[in-house]
């Protein structure tokens, strides 16, 4: 491979250059909600370190940017490589970026080498209640319609908020992924967990991503004076709320008790009208179901129903429960993962195989391409919170080896 070596120091540059561009406060943490200020200044960041040394760089109608060597056209073969900038509220300075900026300098270190960028758009799903729509939408797993029914907290959904951002509802089909013009994905990530810290690992390559289910919940109740209302003439959203919310936390302890990497989290909860001296009425709350097989997600889901239809019941309260997620356990590519290990051995590393119990792109572009992961070591395993830390060393180890992987195959 010609080039340069990676540059820990440059590399250490991007991340502060990004950590400047979020609404940040290092107490509180680092916001990059997509299409918003902060999220636009660090994606034009990219951009322009991306220009800076020669690269076309376009975006496409679902709002994820792509950026290729001048040198090599739009409509050749080549590796893809990215991850997303967009942050969950108040989270860190590596989730997500590591995977752009790894990218970023494989593209320095290795001009030659047939390579491109991508940053994919609202990967997190919190600015706008899905995740992974810039690469649903470029992949065309996500119709294009369903880009105007996602809203953000103004009520502006995906589509119209992203128009100035490059996204067009027209020109989603025209500007599909073309498989044919890509050897795979390789995305790198953190790993969000504290498996490779603890052992003293700084790279990993990703065999499989867990699977995952997501539910927005309403209990409907009685809102009443909190004074003159007797306990038992009560129908209070918010304590049947709080019992389910206990019992979706011992559905996934019982899960954990089989697969530990099985998990249940309620993560939101919107309560109306939200005062001190009035009984709930509504409580709207998400569930988020994660686990390492499909038989799992399924055991998880059955069980969840139950759960808050028994507690409505009990507690005469309306329930509503729609799905609003459905994604399985993804098996990543073999022959990737291969390659990944070889050039990290070719680096005098040898990185195990992991699995991922955090949701990427990579599980959507997996179908369509060949797809594999290499995870950089997070310290404590902490991630969506600003102490997320990991060594810009594995940061920069994470680059060879990509570098080397897409320059050698
Ligand atoms: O939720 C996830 O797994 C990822 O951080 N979007
Ligand atoms: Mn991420
Ligand atoms: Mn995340």
């Amino acid at each position: 491979m010609n080039g340069t070596t990676v540059d820990e120091k440059r590399l250490a540059r991007d991340f502060d250059a990004i950590a400047a561009c979020s609404e940040c406060d290092p107490s509180i943490g680092y916001s990059r909600p997509t299409f918003s200020p902060a999220w636009r200044r660090a994606r034009d960041y990219v951009i322009a370190q991306a220009q800076s040394i020669g690269c076309t760089v376009w975006v496409d109608a679902a709002g994820n940017v792509h950026a290729r060597p001048a040198t090599l056209p739009r409509d050749s073969t080549a590796w893809l490589c990215g991850s997303h900038i967009d942050s969950v509220p108040t989270g860190g300075r590596f989730d997500g970026v590591v995977g752009v900026l790894v990218a970023l300098e494989a593209l320095r270190t290795a001009p030659d080498a047939p390579m491109e960028l991508i940053i994919f758009a609202e990967e997190e799903g919190t600015t706008f209640s899905l995740g992974m729509v810039g690469s649903r939408a470029w992949a065309g797993t996500l119709a294009p319609e369903e880009l105007q029914n996602l809203r953000n907290s103004q009520g502006l959904d995906y589509a119209s908020a992203g128009v100035a951002h490059g996204v067009s509802v027209e020109r989603l089909a025209v500007e599909r992924l073309r498989p044919e013009r890509y050897r795979g994905l390789i995305e790198t990530h953190v790993e969000q967990g504290p498996g490779m810290w603890n052992a003293g690992v700084s790279v990993a390559v990703v065999t499989a991503i867990a699977g995952r289910r997501q539910y927005i919940c309403s209990l409907a109740g009685e809102a009443n004076h909190a004074g003159a209302t007797a306990m038992k003439d009560r129908r209070d959203a918010l304590a049947g709320a709080a019992r389910a919310v206990s019992a979706l936390e011992d559905l996934g302890r019982e899960m954990a008790r089989s697969q530990e990497a099985a998990v249940v989290t309620v993560g939101r909860m919107d309560v109306h009208p939200n005062s001190v001296n009035v009984i709930a009425g509504t409580v709207t709350f998400t569930i988020d179901l994660r686990a390492r097989s499909d038989e799992m997600l399924a055991h998880g889901d059955e069980s969840l129903r139950n759960i808050v239809s028994r507690i409505a019941a009990e507690r005469r309260l309306g329930c509503s429960l729609s799905a609003t997620e459905e994604l399985p356990v993804v098996q990543l590519d073999k022959g990737i993962c291969s390659l990944l290990r070889d050039a990290a051995r070719r680096q005098g590393i040898d990185a195990p195989d992991v699995a991922s119990g955090a949701l990427h792109d990579a599980a959507i572009l997996a179908p369509f391409l060949p797809t594999a992961m290499l995870f950089v070591a997070s310290k404590g395993g902490i991630s969506h919170n600003p102490a997320e830390y990991s060594r810009i060393e594995d940061v920069a180890c994470a680059a060879q080896i990509v570098a080397a992987a897409v320059s050698s195959a």
